[in-house]
């Protein structure tokens, strides 16, 4: 294994019945080998967490899917990382393009965030990206640059280490046009000499870098085969067991 773990985390978003959850972990953790080179972390909604929690095994992390930034109190409907943390919760998703989309997060936002899980013992799950119409512009490098500065304001040194990036461009996530191993790999290339500037480059060096964006069992070896490319964050094709064992198996990087 290379200096970095891989890691295949599921992004349920807001998917399964506990029924639904609990027949995907019987057919699923049947499907992996006693052995895997990697983490796996399934992100379900909040109502499943005490499930999982209970029926998964050690072979399968928890994260959530959002986090609010204080600890307690007069927030109605929020969620907070001391809850995440009581329930078994290791990692949390921030700044996934659906929340800044639709709930209009901010880097602003998302920062809060960061800093609430790091403070908390949560390891975050950063998501940036582009737009097509960014992407379009030829403005995508000057977005990602935002998203992590802005994104990782005033993060300790010794937490960056803990941090998982996901690189998602937004035309890519539900469309099924995945973006090309090779040009994700360069795009991933930068968003690490970025995280370079904050942390210095033997710690950026560490943190574990995803793709994500129509990621499916027969594609995710081309994009396990790039220097760069630490693993994927996959929401489609992660509700499926046989799918997402099947891609687990595929992205493997033990069997290259
Ligand atoms: P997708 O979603 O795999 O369905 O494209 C990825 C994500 O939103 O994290």
């Amino acid at each position: 294994m290379g200096l970095r773990t891989p890691v295949f985390a599921a992004n349920w978003k807001m998917n399964k019945t506990l029924k639904e959850a609990s027949l995907f972990f019987e057919t699923f953790l049947n499907l992996l080998p006693t052995k895997l080179d990697a983490e796996i972390i399934v992100c379900p909604s909040f109502t499943l967490f005490h499930s999982i929690s209970s029926c998964s095994s050690q072979k399968i992390k928890l994260g959530a899917q959002n986090i609010f930034w204080e600890k307690e109190g007069a927030y109605t409907g929020e969620i907070s990382p001391v809850m995440l943390k009581d329930s078994g919760c290791q990692y949390v998703i921030i700044g996934h393009s659906e929340r800044r989309k639709y709930f209009a997060e901010t880097n602003a936002i998302v920062n809060k965030k960061i800093l609430a899980a790091f403070e908390y013992g949560l390891k975050p799950i950063l998501c940036i990206g582009e737009t097509l119409e960014e992407m379009e512009k030829g403005i995508t490098r000057q977005i990602l640059a935002e998203q992590i500065k802005e994104g990782l304001f005033r993060t300790a040194q010794s937490d960056f280490e803990k941090l998982i990036m996901a690189y998602e461009p937004v035309w890519a996530i539900g469309t099924g046009k995945a973006d090309s191993p090779q040009q994700s790999n360069e795009t991933i290339r930068f968003i690490r000499e970025t995280l370079s500037e904050l942390c210095g480059i033997h710690t950026a060096s560490k943190i574990r870098i995803l793709y994500g964006g129509s990621v499916k069992p027969n594609n995710i070896k081309g994009f396990m085969e790039q220097s760069e490319i630490d693993g994927a964050l996959v929401g489609g094709a992660s509700l499926n067991p046989e799918d997402f064992a099947k891609l687990v198996l595929s992205g493997d990087p033990a069997k290259f």
